[in-house]
């Protein structure tokens, strides 16, 4: 094709290569313009090898407002009409949870390549068929842990994938703040999603053996809003998730503990965000059971660079890469699966009251 612009004059030729330029583009519909969809909105709009062709809400407000920032985008009052155009490559979905599946499923069955809000959807059933039709049609579909694409994230799978921390003991990590109440699903559908997203990436997809959780609910309706849950494996690595919706300060902190090193991460900190500490401790082989010794060692603190550029456009690149080359994206629909898997089961095991969900 190139060989033909040359020999085109030149006019033809800049409007040839405007026409193919734009034929590669991949053509993004957005549906939900909520809280987060405008975010997509703009992240997918900074790429060059995609834009943002059209968005859809049922709210008439929302799609103004995208309007008169982006008047070249059109504006749909349902994620349908978009979804059965013929002219979008790829449809993301910044909706409410339990719309998720419904229209995944429609989209990839209208052939489009999809990106999800996370949790995926909201059962192990519902991720396996998305992913079954996603294989069947030869589509991409891939799940928005936003976190994965974040500097500090990336840093700590570096640290593991290196042996630097050593075998994995414990990961503890606690994400409240006074958060807005979802009437329809529980705390840990909004916010342990983002920590078990990050226990599954930092550790390459370690298998849990069970979950128990317990949580309570402050208002009249059945929908916990501050939650605890603990992970078990087949080793004696142990996981714990605080989620809460119903506390005074916002932390955002996991502390991750190897028999070499150990590492805290701090979301709240503007630039720190991670401290290794080289400290950690042995226990030395018992001569009699009850002369064991336990040898503490406190090393330096090395804090870090951390890259710095908005975790969403690293989303929306992987989208449209996995698209366009192929690749396998970094938060893809297995990490979809494995995470709603546990959220699955932890709320299952809240119903019981903290019940061992085994998985
Ligand atoms: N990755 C992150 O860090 C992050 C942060 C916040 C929210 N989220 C996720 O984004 C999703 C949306 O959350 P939100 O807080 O923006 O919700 P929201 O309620 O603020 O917005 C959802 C929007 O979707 C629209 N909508 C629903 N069904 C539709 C349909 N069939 N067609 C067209 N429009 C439809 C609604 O009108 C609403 O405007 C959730 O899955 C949530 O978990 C992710």
């Amino acid at each position: 094709m190139a060989n033909i612009i040359n020999f085109l004059p030149k006019e033809t030729a800049i409007i040839a290569l405007i026409l193919l330029s734009l034929r590669l583009m991949l053509r993004i519909g957005i549906v939900g313009l909520g809280y987060w969809g405008p975010n997509l909105v703009r992240n997918f709009n900074n790429l060059t090898d995609a834009k943002v062709t059209c968005v859809a809400d049922f709210d008439e407000k929302r799609l103004a407002r995208i309007k008169s920032n982006y008047p070249a985008i059109e504006t749909y009052a349902s994620a349908e009409e978009i979804i059965s155009r013929t002219d979008v490559d790829a449809v993301v979905l910044a909706t409410p949870i339990k719309t998720h599946y419904e229209l995944a499923k429609k989209a990839l069955e209208n052939n489009k390549h999809v990106l999800v809000e996370k949790p995926l959807a909201t059962s192990n059933a519902e991720v396996t068929e998305l992913i079954e039709i996603a294989e069947r049609m030869g589509k991409v579909l891939m799940v928005d842990h936003t976190f994965l694409y974040t500097g500090a994230v990336r840093k700590i799978r570096g640290l593991m994938d290196e042996g630097e921390i050593g075998e994995l003991q414990y990961f503890d990590s606690t994400r409240v703040n006074l958060g807005l109440f979802n009437p329809n699903w529980s705390v840990i559908w909004d916010l342990a999603v983002h920590d078990l997203s990050i226990f599954d990436y930092i550790t390459a997809g370690k298998k849990v053996a069970g979950v128990s959780a317990t949580g309570i609910s402050h208002t009249k309706m059945p929908i916990e809003d501050i939650a605890y849950i603990t992970l078990y494996f087949n080793d004696n690595t142990i996981a714990h998730i605080t989620s809460s919706w119903i506390s005074p300060v916002k932390i955002r902190k996991t502390l991750i503990g190897g028999s070499k090193k150990m590492v805290i991460y701090d979301d709240v900190e503007p630039t720190e965000k991670i401290k290794i500490y080289d400290s950690g401790f042995s226990v030395s082989t018992p001569e009699e059971m009850h002369q064991w010794l336990i040898d503490y060692r406190f090393g330096d603190i090395y804090i870090p660079k951390l890259e710095q550029t908005e975790a969403l456009l690293g989303v929306a690149k992987d989208f449209t890469k996995a698209i366009m080359e192929g690749t396998r994206p970094v938060s893809d629909h297995q990490s979809g699966l494995h995470v709603v898997t546990i959220l699955e089961a932890a709320q299952k095991s809240m119903l019981g009251k903290g019940k061992l969900i085994e998985i």
